[in-house]
Parts: C-alpha cells; structure tokens; sequence
C-alpha cells in the first residue's frame, strides 16, 4: 500500500476535526470528497505534518511518517499542490519548477526526466518558459503548480481542490491531464467538483463533519444515491 491512514485524529485547540478517519491509497488515485469544513485539508494538512496528528498512525510504503517533519515527508516521497498556490509570481515557470527539485535531492538525470514528463504534460509550460508566474491565468499558474510539485518525483501526489477558481473548460483539461498522470504516480486528490474529478479517480472517500462517510469505486459513488443528491446536483 502506498498510504495508509488508521484512526487518525486531529484538530486545532479545543476543535477537533478529524475523527478515527480511516484512508488508503494503492498504486492509483483516490479522491477525497465533502462539503466546505468537512476536514480534508486538516486531513491533508496531517499527513503532509503541518497539523500534528492527535492520536492514529499515518504509513507510507510501510513506515511509519506521522512523527516526521513537513521536509522528511516530501523527501520520503510525497508531493503536495495546497489549495493556496503558493507560487513565486515574481519568478518565471522554469525558475518555480527547478524549486520544486530543490526541495528534495535528486540527480540532474532524474530532474531532466522529470521536466520532460512535466512539460509532456503541461506543453503550454514548454511554450511560456521564461514567462514570470504572475502574469499567466490562473489555470496555467495551476498548472506550474502541479508541474512543480512533480519535479520531486514524488511515489504519491496529493492535490487539495485543483479545480477551486478555475473556469469549467480548464477545470476539465486539469482533471484530464490528471487522468493521464495517474499511470506515473499515485494521488489523492480532494474536490468538491466531484463530477468532473469522478472522471479522473479509481476510488473515493466521502467525508463529513470529520469523518469518512463513504468509500466506493469511482463508478460505484457515481450512482450512489447520497452522492447524487448532495454532489452531483441531481
Ligand atoms: N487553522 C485553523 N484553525 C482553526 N480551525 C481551523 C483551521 N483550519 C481549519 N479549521 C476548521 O477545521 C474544520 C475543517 O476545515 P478544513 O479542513 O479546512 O475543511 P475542508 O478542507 O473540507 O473545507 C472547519 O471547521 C474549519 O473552520
Ligand atoms: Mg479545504
């Protein structure tokens, strides 16, 4: 298993959000759905060692992460888009994307390798190269996002809301390059677009007020009856 999530616990002072969750990702990607306060980036957050755990375990390929620091995380091989993009709009695309291989050390052939696939991706960051970050639209600077957290060449991917202020046609174009993605990498990726992400994920959970809900293939959420009445607006 890539990641596994056991009766985690967490929250922040008095508030306690997340409760007993239970999460796995396989060599795949898995979604994580719910309404806005549901918890999934204090889910998120944890596992990546930015909210501390309270109590449960977090496993990455089999060792333990949930003591490690935010740094150690991202060099044991996870990757993280927030939901804030937290880009260096002053730099160009290749500047933003070099930093995401600085933060975990590789060889320059891995690097190399990994800007080809980023850019085989992404073609429209081949193109803008040189451009700086904060003059492109706010698809392609999500885009830059995803592309350099690729360059760690993380094992699992995760995304928190990559559709969140995009018009609908990138939005569909984001969770199709996803849908592409996910053959080179494993990822949870957190939505309230759920119909679009549906078409990008094997499997997902359904959290609400803290706790899973629901866990199904993606087919198996679709024609769920709580999932179609309370996200896909049927
Ligand atoms: N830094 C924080 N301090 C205190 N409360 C927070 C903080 N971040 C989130 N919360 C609260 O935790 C709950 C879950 O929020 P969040 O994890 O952001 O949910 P989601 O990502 O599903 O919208 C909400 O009640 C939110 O108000
Ligand atoms: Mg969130």
């Amino acid at each position: 298993m890539m990641l596994e999530v056991k009766k985690l616990e967490a929250g922040y002072g008095k508030l306690q959000v997340l409760r007993a969750v239970d999460l796995n990702v396989g060599r795949e990607s898995v979604g994580l759905f719910g309404p806005n306060g549901a918890g999934k980036t204090t889910l998120i957050n944890t596992i990546m060692g930015i909210v501390e755990a309270r109590s449960g375990d977090i496993v990455l390929e089999g060792k333990s992460i949930n003591k490690l620091k935010t740094h150690e995380i991202a060099r044991a091989g996870i990757a993280l888009v927030p939901q804030e993009r937290e880009l260096f709009p002053g730099m160009s695309v290749a500047d933003n994307l070099e930093l995401g291989a600085a933060f975990v050390p590789r060889g320059k052939a891995v690097i190399k390798k990994q800007l080809e696939m980023v850019f085989g991706l992404f073609p429209i960051l081949k193109e803008r190269y040189a451009q700086l970050v904060g003059t492109m639209s706010g698809g392609q600077q999500r885009m830059v996002a995803i592309g350099r957290a690729l360059m760690a060449k993380p094992s699992l991917l995760i995304l928190d809301e990559p559709s969140l202020g995009l018009q609908p046609s990138i939005v569909a174009e984001v969770f199709e390059r996803l849908a592409i993605l996910k053959k080179e990498v494993a990822i949870l990726v957190t939505e309230q677009n759920v119909r679009e992400s549906l078409k990008a994920i094997d499997r997902g959970y359904v959290m609400e007020n803290g706790a899973v809900v629901l866990e199904d293939s993606a087919t198996g959420l679709a024609t769920n009856p709580h999932v179609i009445s309370a996200y896909l607006g049927i």
